[in-house]
């Protein structure tokens, strides 16, 4: 995969230390030894043994104490935070925000939301961002949609029914990450509904246009248009049709999708019946903590991995 390739290569440049708190799962355990066999990051295994063991105890303590001060607000314990460094998850959380690490990466065992509170609660959001969302870059077997049959899809992953405000954070986020991380020189960002350009009203299709006004003010260099039906933002002969004149329309490489449920269907949707390989990044936090599915292969553990460093660097 091209896209796999490019990542791969930014990864390697930059060296970054990834923790992976799922240590004692089998292909967590042998996608660290490609990792840095390959050299694409430090990968750091941990369990809750070395977590516990006695040389470790200052660095738990000293975590501990930082996650009660971090949380204390919303009603931790000191106890409670005793208890919950000792978990991987949180522990890896806390090297990640105590700059111990550079990203992590999780999900062969945990659910997405199991790791997504964690990130959302010690992580947090980046400096300037109000939102946490993710990017799927999808790269399809048809070469004619996007920059070679690579894509951005989002949200996909977090925000069940983000606003208009929301929606416009999602589309420039993911512009960016499209950037960073498919190496797309120009980003044609296509707000997605089941209307073009008026051709149906509903407050559905209102939000998508507030939010493509929105975005439009938050990147004024960005290129988006919207609202756009699937068809007309990557069919050129539908976008001739339905939206002339527009700058993204039959040419788009990123797309925005309303909600989390038309945008959860629709990745599914390209990689199953479509034949196109994905893997999904989380955007819009401090530092990249990454989420895995829970049926995930050794690759798509190893790829995330890169991808996480790609991101941190
Ligand atoms: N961006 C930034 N911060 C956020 C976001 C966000 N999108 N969502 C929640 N938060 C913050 C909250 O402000 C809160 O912060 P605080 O505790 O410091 O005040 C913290 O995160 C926790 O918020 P909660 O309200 O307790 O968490 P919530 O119940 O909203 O859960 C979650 C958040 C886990 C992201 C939820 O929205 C969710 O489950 N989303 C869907 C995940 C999912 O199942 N995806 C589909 C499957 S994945 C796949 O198919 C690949």
């Amino acid at each position: 995969m091209e896209m796999v390739k490019r990542i791969k290569e930014k990864a390697r440049a930059a060296v970054k230390r990834i923790v992976l708190p799922e240590g004692d799962e089998p292909r967590t355990v042998e996608a660290a030894r490609i990792i840095a066999a390959e050299g694409l990051a430090e990968p750091v295994l941990l369990t809750p043994g070395a977590i516990a063991s006695a040389e470790n105890k200052p660095r738990l303590a000293a975590y501990a104490a930082a996650l009660y001060e971090l949380r204390k607000a919303k009603g931790l314990t000191e106890e409670a935070a005793a208890r919950l460094v000792a978990d991987p998850m949180y522990y890896g959380m806390m090297m990640v925000k105590s700059g111990d690490a550079d990203g992590l990466v999780s999900g062969a065992v945990h659910s997405t939301g199991d790791m997504l509170r964690p990130a959302l609660q010690i992580v947090k959001t980046a400096p300037g961002m109000k939102l946490v969302s993710s990017a799927l870059l999808m790269e399809s077997p048809f070469a004619e949609f996007g920059e070679n049959g690579i894509l951005a899809f989002a949200d996909c992953v977090v925000n069940p029914c983000p606003d208009a405000e929301g929606l416009a954070n999602i589309a420039v986020a993911t512009a960016e990450t499209a950037r960073a991380l498919c190496g797309f020189g120009e980003t044609r960002v296509a707000m997605l509904s089941f209307s073009t350009k008026g051709s149906a009203e509903h407050q559905l299709v209102e939000k998508v246009r507030e939010a493509t006004a929105i975005a439009r003010s938050l990147a004024p260099d960005l290129v988006i248009d919207g609202e756009l039906q699937l068809d007309a933002a990557l069919v050129p002969e539908v976008a001739a049709l339905k939206a002339k004149g527009s700058p993204v329309a039959g040419r788009a490489n990123v797309l925005v999708f309303p909600d989390l449920q038309s945008g959860n269907i629709g990745y599914k949707i390209a990689q199953r019946l479509g034949g196109a390989s994905c893997f999904a990044v989380l955007q819009g936090l401090a530092a990249p903590c990454n989420d895995l599915s829970r049926g995930c292969s050794v690759d798509d553990i190893v790829n995330t991995v890169a991808a996480t460093a790609a991101q941190a660097s």
